[in-house]
């Protein structure tokens, strides 16, 4: 072959591999309202011309599993580094238009290759799945392939950050590998994920459910949780997961990046609390007044909202905030935001992000049901998240710290480096009204007027015990401040506490 004839094959065959499935199926593909895997890494990628290609000539031959194609370009996934604000990334996006993004030795080889050069290299796995699963003409080799990937997803966690953006099917045990992963994010009426779908559950169990009630962008965002971002869009799923990298080092051995301080949008009013101490509030005004530019990247947004997770920053450096949501379920643990709290808590601890905790909680909740899906196994996990945690870690009691939830929600017991309390707050066992009733039982049942007698002995309660004052006088409180010096305060307590460490030796499922 010239020299000539040589180049013109490279130029033809870079071109239909560059095709991927061919025009017809990325026709397909667009009239379901979604972008090719190749748009999809563009998207991502904020510097452009960053994006450096890697293993587009692996392929197995289609003929080889008796596949009605000529050739399967790239094997069905797209894989290769490239940078996001300047910072270096591995991705994988698989490419639904070649044989469904079905995956098979050569698709899960190349994904398994791109993994081991992000652990060497020490930085983000960025995973975008859009396939039919294991491909069926491969058997199980394909199944193979998935253990593989598994594996990884396992010794990768809390080592480099990985992220899964779900952008078409991922159904059987496909589903698994996003879920070893720190953070998936899903797209409205685009994302799909379930172990068994409709047909399935339909003959087993004669229930019958769509697929998008199944496993789709909001049900996985709300019901189940497996999601941790819901987006409108493949476009907008791009621009928040560009923000959360933002937050995150490279690997756990680095220190999140800095950013400019900048002062909240608004300051907070000494008066955030209700006068009336039984009255629902928004803990998400405290925390916009509290961090830099009132910014804050909510974490699970629609999931157990009575406990509120997510990334902000105070004087420029990204900090983890966990607070009680009063407005929901009177900010209550129950299980679900057990599970919550605990892995985002490892997750941060794993990647050197300070933890911010603002308590608010009358407690666990109570309940048949709470204690036959396991409450004490799943309230368990929030002791043992903290107290394994080493990063940083402020405590701000805004209101109510009661019984077991005030030892969970990261107090001094739990090894918090500060703990500030609003004059609000109330670290007692339980609720005045509850404890009155309980301790003072016989001298109000015994009054002339019983409820003169209880409201008088919870009053008498609350001076006593509702208060931050007791926990002061012991040492278990740092310090008791108004809430406009909230920000002035942990930010310098961030400053002085923030000893250097790096890289806890754990993952992110708290087991
Ligand atoms: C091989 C597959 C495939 C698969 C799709 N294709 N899934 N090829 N193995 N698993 C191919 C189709 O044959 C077709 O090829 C092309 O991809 C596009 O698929 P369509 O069916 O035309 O697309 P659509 O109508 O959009 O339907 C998408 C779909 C459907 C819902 C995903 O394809 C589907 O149900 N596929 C099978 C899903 C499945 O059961 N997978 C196995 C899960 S079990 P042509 O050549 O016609 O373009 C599993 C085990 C993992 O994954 C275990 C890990 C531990």
């Amino acid at each position: 072959m010239s020299i000539r004839e040589s180049v013109n094959h490279f130029l033809e065959l870079m071109g239909r591999k560059l095709m991927g499935g061919g025009e017809k199926a990325i026709e397909k593909q667009k009239k379901k309202g979604k972008h090719t895997a190749r748009e999809r890494v563009e998207m991502l990628l904020l510097d452009p011309g960053s994006f450096l290609e890697t293993d587009l000539f692996v392929e197995h031959s289609a003929k080889d599993f008796g596949m009605d194609r000529k050739e399967l370009a790239g094997d069905g996934v797209i894989t290769g580094y490239g940078k996001v604000h300047d910072r270096p990334v591995a991705v994988f996006a698989q490419d639904f238009t070649v044989a469904g993004g079905s995956l098979g030795k050569a698709h899960a080889g190349k994904i398994v290759k791109i993994m081991d050069g992000a652990r060497g290299a020490g930085i983000p796995l960025i995973g975008i799945n859009d396939s039919g699963g294991a491909r069926i003409q491969e058997g199980v080799e394909s199944l193979c392939g998935y253990g593989d990937i598994f594996f990884r997803n396992t010794r990768l966690s809390g080592v480099v950050p990985q992220i899964s953006v779900i952008l078409g099917p991922c159904a059987g045990g496909a589903v698994y590998s996003p879920a070893l992963t720190d953070f998936v994010f899903v797209v409205d009426k685009i994302s799909n994920m379930f172990i068994t779908g409709p047909q399935v559950i339909k003959t087993v169990l004669g229930e019958e459910i769509t697929q998008e009630e199944l496993g789709g962008a909001m049900t996985q965002s709300s019901i189940s949780g497996n999601a941790h971002f819901f987006a409108r869009s493949e476009k907008e799923a791009f621009s928040i997961l560009k923000k959360l990298l933002s937050f995150l080092p490279s690997n756990s051995g680095e220190m999140p990046p800095m950013a400019s301080a900048v002062p909240p949008k608004h300051e907070l009013d000494d008066h955030v609390i209700p006068d009336d101490r039984r009255q629902a509030y928004c803990v998400k005004n405290v925390i916009r007044g509290i961090v830099d530019g009132s910014d804050f990247l909510e974490v699970q947004e629609y999931y157990a909202r009575n406990i509120i997770v997510g990334f902000a920053r105070l004087n420029g450096k990204p900090v983890g905030i966990v607070a009680n949501q009063p407005r929901v379920l009177a900010g209550v643990l129950d299980v679900d935001a057990s599970d919550k709290a605990a892995r985002f808590i490892r997750f941060c601890d794993s990647f050197n992000i300070p933890l911010l905790t603002l308590v608010d909680t009358p407690g666990y909740l109570p309940g048949i049901d709470q204690e036959h899906s396991g409450v004490i196994r799943h309230g368990a996990k929030i002791l043992y998240a903290y107290s394994e945690a080493t990063v940083p870690k402020l405590t701000l009691i805004m209101r109510k710290a009661y019984g077991g939830a005030y030892i969970a929600m990261c107090s001094r017991h739990l090894g918090a480096d500060f703990v500030a309390s609003w004059p609000t707050g109330e670290i007692a066992v339980m609720g005045p009204e509850g404890a009155a009733n309980i301790i003072f039982r016989k001298e109000i049942a015994a009054a002339e007027d019983p409820e003169a007698c209880r409201r008088e002995k919870v009053k008498e309660y609350e001076r006593k015990f509702a208060n931050p004052y007791v926990a002061a006088a012991k040492g278990y409180v740092d310090t008791i401040m108004k809430p406009s010096d909230t920000r002035s305060t942990l930010i310098k307590a961030l400053s002085l506490i923030d000893h250097a460490r790096t890289g806890a030796s754990h993952g992110n499922i708290p087991l």
